[in-house]
């Protein structure tokens, strides 16, 4: 297992929108396991492929009951609403009030190339929907007013 380094804003990766996975081999296999590893020890409760530098749809959760490995997720129903804050390992420092759907069906793809759907709902699904969110290229901060949003930008280029 290897620990990998966690991007920050304003690292360009962050924005960019992931590329499918064809199919799960060795490679994959090691990406799901390194980015495990590599949440375990920054203590999250998720890490998207773009937080390390990948553009590709993989992602993994444990928010305490076990690891998930997802790749090419799709959310395919939502349902109801709740606004929690929220932190981001790629915007430290940094707490947000994102209003998210209470429930998800996500479905995606294991690390043995098998679909599996699978229904969420508080934290899990928060979280599902955050990694998904960095799949797309988009971070907590997008759901900011934008002026505390330029304030955060600018003091993250500071410290880049
Ligand atoms: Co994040």
């Amino acid at each position: 297992m290897t620990s990998l380094s966690i991007k920050k804003l304003p690292d360009s990766i962050l924005r960019k929108k992931t590329i499918k996975v064809g199919s799960v081999g060795a490679l994959e296999k090691k990406i799901l396991t390194d980015m495990a590893e590599t949440m375990y020890i920054s203590q999250g409760v998720g890490l998207a492929a773009t937080q390390v530098g990948l553009d590709r749809q993989i992602a993994v959760i444990d928010i305490g009951n076990g690891l998930i490995k997802m790749i090419n997720p799709v959310i395919i129903k939502k349902e109801g609403s709740d606004i929690q804050d929220e932190g981001c390992l790629s915007v430290p420092g940094v707490s947000v009030k994102v209003k998210r759907a209470r429930k998800v069906i996500v479905t995606y793809m294991d690390e043995n190339g098998e679909t599996v759907q699978m229904e969420a709902e508080g934290l899990l699904a928060r979280a599902i929907q955050h990694e998904l969110d960095h799949l797309s290229g988009k971070l907590i901060i997008d759901y900011l007013g934008p002026v505390k949003k330029m304030l955060i930008k600018r003091r993250s280029s500071k410290n880049a």
